[in-house]
């Protein structure tokens, strides 16, 4: 029997047998230098599998070749971002998320779009998923057929990799959706499950018995308790129940077993040798299930990231890893790494709790969720980084506060209900065109779907004092996102002040899934009014353009700077330093405040960074809006 040293060292071998020789010795240095971390990682999780020594030899050997056919311009980016951990850090990264066939209607329609997100300065798309996707009902393409090919509807792989070198001479990198917690049941390793291919089979996860599935649902949550109810799905071919988390088409993946780790670990890298240089790892909290407990945030989805993330170190470091982790701020910071591992797991993690938190305090008026998301929101070794962003393809996931509605001593569904009926327009006092989504008697409160425009009162604005007020709660919940320190993420067509999606198209879509609702074109007329002054479209481009360029020309914006909530009195403000230099100040309340000049810190002559007119001391800050001061030198 193979002792752990030999097996370890026969898979660097099986590494570096391919590889040129000129490159060997950076590739076996990467693997060096990670290789610890990465063989404790797998050998936790798959050690005690008879055949551990050949299965690590072939992953490596497939890694190895991988590494070898990684094209020369990644490789050079690879270098550059290895020798730069801090270059997702600056300030003037910014991201921008669309689907693709929502933004350009193909690959190739979004590369002609690139102007467009020049002008926001945008240095990071995040393409929502274009890979082919089962046919029929796919969740937005959530349900994916294969990991290797472009869903023909949207281009091809050739389509893929010329669209990110458009981008990469562009300095924009594309992040790609990941979806590696299930696959769809059209996907050929759930075909061949169906057709009782043993080993297939043991790719999903079944349960043969109806009382064990109910054991099971006993302790799970529910991701859509109202339009697909259940974590499982019964399949007479499988001869049980499927694991579903999602969608019933959407099988989830049995990381127990190593040769889906090693299926999943490989795909990823062959996207990344087609160009993507992010992925966002779909649904990462729900990767490993243990019988008796949530089945979220375990402790092994934490050794696969990590050892996902190890082997990205090796083949290909310039990739980041974003973790889609939809939970509350403090079981966020695991994913970025922890103990040995502290910065050696994901490099992004969304907030989204901060996000929703934003959400609360516009509709309540007040600033105290908010303030203890950000109490509780840790700083991040070099190399991480937030994800901040004010909405998205999903709806406001509200159960991310509830340890912060909790600790203000308050009723969870009692406080948010008024929260989501004021975002679904039920208040008297509401300017919000929201919805509520899975919100039901038992569960009355759960999600809500709606863009921004919509949600802070553009769409229902009827005069220009309503417009410039819904104008300026957009620019105060973008300010927030990109004043925290992080990457902040423009979701398209709120850059146009993009209202719900009413299309005739989409009406079904949006009649079985509410999220639907977020997910319109782009609209045309709004596009082209965007160079328009005096319209709505250019108004609201403008502002977060204007947003965009000053945080760029400031340091203490960067990500990795420090942040300080500073203590005020009044409950509808926040004020958040970001260094000695730099303070934003949010008006949460529907009413102008003074502003709180004595909260500032002291001996300074405070700038409104924005507009560059120095502050006035008198001044008062209009509801719902914010200010970014700057001190001089
Ligand atoms: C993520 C996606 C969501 C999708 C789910 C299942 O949460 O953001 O849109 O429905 O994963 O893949």
């Amino acid at each position: 029997m193979l002792t752990s040293h030999d097996s370890y060292s026969l898979a660097r071998d099986a590494l570096l047998a391919g590889i040129p020789a000129d490159q060997r010795a950076q590739l076996a240095a990467r693997h060096d230098g990670v290789a610890e971390r990465l063989l404790s990682r797998l050998d936790a999780l798959y050690g005690a599998q008879p055949d551990f020594a050949e299965w690590l030899e072939t992953l490596f050997g497939t890694l190895g070749q991988l590494a070898a056919a990684r094209p020369a311009a990644l490789a050079a980016l690879d270098t550059a971002r290895a020798a730069d951990p801090g270059w997702l850090a600056q300030p003037g990264m910014l991201g921008y998320c669309a689907y693709v066939d929502r933004f350009g209607g193909t690959l190739n329609g979004v590369a002609h779009r690139v102007d467009h997100l020049q002008k926001l300065g945008v240095r990071y798309l995040h393409l929502l998923p274009f890979l082919k996707m089962r046919a029929g009902d796919n969740d937005g393409g959530f349900a994916v057929s294969s990991f290797d090919e472009v869903e023909p509807r949207l281009g091809n792989n050739d389509d893929l990799l010329a669209l990110t070198e458009r981008l990469r001479a562009a300095g924009i990198s594309l992040c790609a959706d990941f979806v590696l917690n299930h696959v769809a049941d059209d996907h050929p390793w759930a075909l061949a499950a169906k057709r009782g291919e043993a080993r297939y089979r043991r790719y999903f996860r079944v349960v043969r018995e109806r009382s064990a599935v109910e054991r099971w649902e006993s302790t799970l949550g529910q991701v859509f308790p109202d339009v697909a109810p259940g974590n499982f799905t019964e399949v007479p071919p499988l001869g049980g129940w499927v694991w579903t988390t999602f969608y019933p088409y959407q099988w989830d993946l049995d990381y127990r077993n190593p040769e889906v780790f090693a299926e999943i670990a490989c795909a990823l890298i062959r996207l990344a040798n087609l160009g993507v240089e992010v992925f966002r790892l779909d649904s990462a909290p729900f990767l490993w299930k243990r019988e008796g407990g949530p089945c979220v945030n375990e402790p092994e989805v934490h050794t696969i990231l990590q050892a996902l993330r190890a082997i990205i170190d090796i083949v290909a470091p310039g990739v980041l890893l974003k973790a889609e982790a939809i939970v509350p701020t403090r079981d966020l910071p695991p994913y970025f790494g922890s103990g040995d591992a502290r910065g050696h797991e994901c490099h992004l993690a969304y907030h989204s709790s901060l996000m929703a938190a934003g959400w609360a305090a516009l509709a309540e008026q007040r600033s105290d969720l908010l303030n203890r998301v950000i109490d509780a929101t840790p700083e991040l070794p070099a190399g991480n980084s937030w994800l901040t962003y004010v909405r998205c393809h999903d709806d406001i996931v509200w159960s991310t506060l509830k340890p912060e509605i909790a600790d203000a001593g308050d009723d969870y569904f009692a406080r948010l209900l008024k929260v989501t009926r004021f975002l679904a327009g039920e208040s008297a006092d509401s300017y919000a065109r929201g919805a509520h989504f899975q919100a039901s008697e038992t569960v009355p409160v759960f999600g809500t779907n709606g863009m921004t425009a919509s949600l802070v009162g553009l769409a229902s604005a009827d005069d220009d004092r309503a417009r410039d007020a819904a104008e300026q709660r957009l620019q105060l919940l973008y300010g927030l996102a990109f004043a925290f320190g992080g990457l902040p993420l423009i979701y398209m067509g709120d850059e146009l002040g993009q209202p719900n999606d009413d299309s005739a198209e989409l009406a079904s879509a949006r009649a079985a899934d509410g999220r639907w609702l977020q997910r319109p074109r782009l609209d045309a007329h709004r596009l082209a009014a965007r160079d328009q002054p005096g319209t709505g479209a250019e108004r609201v481009f403008t502002g977060l353009q204007r947003l965009a360029e000053c945080r760029r020309a400031l340091p203490a914006l960067s990500a990795n700077a420090p942040r300080q909530r500073l203590p005020v009195d009044d409950p509808a403000l926040l004020l958040l330093a970001r260094g000695g230099r730099f303070v934003a100040v949010f008006n949460f309340a529907a009413e102008a405040r003074p502003l709180p000049l004595a909260a500032l810190p002291g001996g300074q002559h405070w700038t409104d960074a924005l507009s560059g007119q120095p502050l006035d001391s008198g001044q008062l800050l209009p509801g719902g809006s914010m200010l970014w001061l700057t001190a001089a030198d």
